[in-house]
């Protein structure tokens, strides 16, 4: 059965889920505030690079089963149901910034005329389900009959920037946590065609997808929980990388080792630069404040944290190690999104190393096949393409695995360069064709080809007292333009 539907928030998850929505059938309005984004979305076009999203948004406008509006009043008169999908943004304590979510929460309460389910799928704390109810009722107030007329859902989103709308229609499951029995079942029926795979036009049709129905708490948690799984096996292929540097492996055969194992799995085991993007550390950061505020130390999750910023810290000592100085230098940086795929740079590693090298001196140029523009601020150089971007530098880094990369003329490139380091950072490149290319190379967990990889250094953990834990004191070291150690070691 058609519902009536409301979403808030039309951003990268808003959008996708309201024309998905629509798609399968629903009559669906989304609500945006950002004025630009909006006259974007209500001709059809979608703010952000977003693979078949614009196909979508098109032909469900067209069918009347999809709106763009800013009037929230309005919204909510046509429709039962609320999906809230604003941005839930890193804030100071590790946890998210709740300010439009606490907004979306006075406006839900003004305009609240019949019942409504209110569903989550920003990603919020644990405890925000509950939260919602109570920031809705306070703004309603104590003697209002509408404090019961809703209830929340949390319906946490699992899709991935760049493969959006085929995530959203043929997801691996649907979670839905609730305190009211009731409101499940309304969600659970938006969610039928999905489940059944009953998706019109070329979408195609895959095994009914596993619903998974719990309270409120378990519904939040199990977003968390995969997020920071997902973020860990990175981190782990990444610490393997780095031993694998000791020891000569090549940690692109030991993940294919290790991923052909069912147990394992490959996805999420690919060394590199490691994760970005607006979900994996916030959602990390995020649990390991509300494990902090119990009392109960995360370790696992803080060491994944680590481990994913020392990768990014890793290109720049590495660089300063072979280029002997950053200050002068010049770093042509290819790839800005965080990921293949998006034009999204929010906590794009390729950004971050660019950002770090400027703070170090370096004069940094960047090429991204959908990043066209940063702000001044950034001190970072953006080209029409690579080979313009590796004009006169000293050394390139592969910061986003974009396939188009992997298609440069290595001989054209390099003869654009005043030096001739190719550092790897996504391990995209054959190291023997880039070796006959003429460039000297580094990637991450590889062998090096043509370069004197100096030995980092690493004190080693403390021995471990009896019936104490050991505990790692020692990382890495960090040198500064001069190559001095910065903690004063030797
Ligand atoms: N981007 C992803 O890949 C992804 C995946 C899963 C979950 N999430 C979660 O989904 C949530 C949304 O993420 P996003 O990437 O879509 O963020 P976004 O910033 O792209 O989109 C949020 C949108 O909400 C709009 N907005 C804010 N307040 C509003 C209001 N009161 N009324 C109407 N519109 C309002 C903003 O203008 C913006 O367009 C976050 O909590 C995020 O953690 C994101």
């Amino acid at each position: 059965m058609n519902q009536r539907i409301a979403v808030i928030g039309s951003g990268y998850v808003g959008s996708v889920a309201a024309a998905c929505l629509a798609h399968v059938g629903h009559d669906v309005v989304g609500v945006e505030s950002d004025a630009l984004k909006l006259e974007r979305l209500q001709s059809g076009v979608a703010p952000f690079h977003e693979p078949g999203l614009d196909a979508l948004l098109e032909s469900t406008l067209a069918s009347g089963h999809l709106t763009f509006t800013a009037d929230f009043g309005a919204a909510m008169a046509a429709s039962e149901i609320v999906f809230v999908c604003v941005g839930t943004p890193p804030g100071a304590d590790g946890l998210p910034d709740m300010t439009a979510m606490a907004e979306v929460a006075r406006s839900i309460a003004e305009n609240l005329r019949h019942h409504h389910v209110i569903v989550t799928k920003s990603t919020v704390p644990i405890g925000t389900g509950r939260w919602l109810t109570a920031q809705i009722q306070e703004y309603l107030g104590p003697e209002s009959d509408l404090r019961l007329a809703f209830s929340v859902v949390s319906n946490p989103e699992f899709l991935r920037e760049g493969r959006a709308v085929e995530d959203y229609l043929h997801p691996d499951r649907v979670v839905l946590g609730s305190d009211d029995a009731r409101a499940l079942e309304l969600v659970a029926e938006v969610y039928e065609p999905i489940l059944e795979q009953r998706i019109p036009g070329e979408f195609g049709t895959r095994a009914r997808v596993p619903l998974l129905q719990s309270d409120l708490a378990t519904g939040e948690m199990t977003k968390y929980a995969s997020n920071a799984f997902l973020a860990t096996k990175v981190s782990f292929a990444n610490e393997i990388a780095r031993l694998c540097d000791f020891v000569g492996a090549d940690i692109s055969a030991v993940t294919e080792g290790m991923g052909l194992d069912s147990r394992i799995g490959r996805r999420f085991l690919e060394a590199g630069l490691g994760w970005g993007g607006s979900c994996l550390g916030k959602d990390l950061s995020a649990l390991v404040s509300t494990a902090v505020e119990f009392g109960y130390h995360p370790r696992l999750l803080e060491a994944a944290m680590s481990v994913n910023d020392g990768q990014r810290q890793f290109v720049v000592d590495e660089l300063l190690r072979q280029l002997r100085a950053l200050r002068g230098a010049r770093v042509c940086i290819l790839g800005l999104a965080f990921k293949a795929g998006t034009d999204d740079i929010r906590d794009s590693p390729g950004l971050d190393v660019a950002e770090r090298l400027v703070g170090r001196g370096a004069f940094v140029t960047a090429y991204d096949p959908m990043v066209r523009s940063l702000s001044q601020a950034s001190g970072v150089r953006i080209c029409e393409d690579a080979y313009e971007a590796a004009r006169g530098v000293d050394a390139i880094v592969v910061a986003t695995e974009w396939p188009e990369f992997s298609a440069l003329d290595l001989l054209a490139l390099r003869a654009q360069m005043q030096g001739d380091l190719l550092f790897d950072a996504r391990n995209i490149f054959d190291p023997a064709s880039v070796r006959s290319a003429g460039y000297r190379y580094l990637a991450i967990g590889r062998p090096a080809v043509g370069v004197e990889r100096l030995a980092p250094v690493v004190l080693m953990p403390a021995p471990a007292r009896s019936g104490a834990e050991s505990e790692v004191t020692g990382s890495y070291a960090t040198f500064d333009e001069d190559g001095r150690r910065e903690d004063g070691g030797i």
